[in-house]
């Protein structure tokens, strides 16, 4: 039986510490404030806004929600990101991706302050990533080394497979894995042998975007694996991008979905928030 990391436990301990980081900045006269923008009605999307609202609510924070129209255009985009650059009572500004096709995801990523980029998606935060030298993190893959600190879970000298080369995950996953002294191996969509090469990790962490896409041939016996996905399949039953029921038994440690990494990325977008408006009291 493998051990279930179980992140909506881990999240908790992490909100709680928040929570008390915010009261205490209150008491400054800051509270930290989260603009969250949305445009069109993709209801993935919707759940993962309502869900980042509710949860500044929770911690004390102030946050705004935009919900634009699928056809909202650039530019109006744009100037509702200028405003909320120069707004005083925004900390951190996040617009949920995908957008719209004809919304250029690059543009919106570049207008926004770095210095209120919760995401970590713009080029200077990325490079900073890069570097080892960040003050944001990327939400997601903070919020699993947070999981593998938390389970005391050794990164070390350990071989990391990471299935999946997108800029929210695969990429920034990687560089985490990498400055946490582990042998990153990154696996995409054109990677050969990505059977053998899965079989090989220590740490397997699937970011690939498709149901049960990790079947137990690929999996190393007492492997630690990270499911990030989020599926939603013909039979409508929420699903992450691991075949759980087969996998599990092999595993020393497995994340569930929902309840794994899900919340942790919340958490990671809330002290972002958090670090931001602390910044501006220095
Ligand atoms: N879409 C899927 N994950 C994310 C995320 O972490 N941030 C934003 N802005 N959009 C997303």
């Amino acid at each position: 039986m493998a051990k279930l990391i179980n992140g909506k436990e881990i999240s908790a301990a992490v909100k709680q510490r928040i929570a008390r980081e915010v009261s205490e900045i209150k008491q400054k006269g800051v509270t930290p404030g989260l603009a969250v923008i949305i445009v069109g009605n993709d209801p993935a999307s919707e759940v993962y806004v309502g869900s980042k609202e509710r949860t500044c609510k929770e911690l004390g924070m102030y946050s705004e929600k935009y919900a634009l129209p699928a056809d909202t255009s650039e530019d109006e985009l744009l100037a509702l990101i200028d405003r909320l650059n120069n707004d005083d009572k925004i900390h951190g500004i996040l617009c949920q991706l995908p957008l719209p096709k004809h919304l250029d995801e690059k543009a919106v990523i570049n207008a926004i302050d770095p210095r209120k980029d919760v995401d970590a998606f713009h080029p200077q935060n990325v490079g900073h990533i890069m570097i080892g030298d960040y003050d944001f993190l990327p939400c997601t893959p903070a919020g699993i080394m947070e999981m593998l600190r938390y389970e005391n879970i050794e990164t070390s000298g350990k071989h990391c497979v990471v299935i999946g080369r997108s800029n929210i995950v695969g990429k920034p996953m990687a560089m985490l894995m990498l400055h946490a002294n582990s042998t990153v191996t990154i696996c995409h969509s054109k990677t050969e042998n990505l059977k053998e090469i899965c079989r090989e990790a220590d740490i397997l962490i699937a970011a690939v975007g498709r149901a049960r896409f990790v079947t137990a041939d690929m999996v190393k016996k007492g492997a630690v694996v990270i499911d990030v996905g989020m599926n939603r399949p013909a039979d409508g039953k929420l699903c992450g991008d691991v075949d759980f029921e087969n996998v599990e038994p092999l595993c020393s440690a497995i994340t569930p979905v929902p309840g794994g990494v899900g919340p942790m990325t919340i958490a990671t977008l809330m002290q972002n928030t958090l670090t931001a408006a602390k910044a501006t009291l220095r």
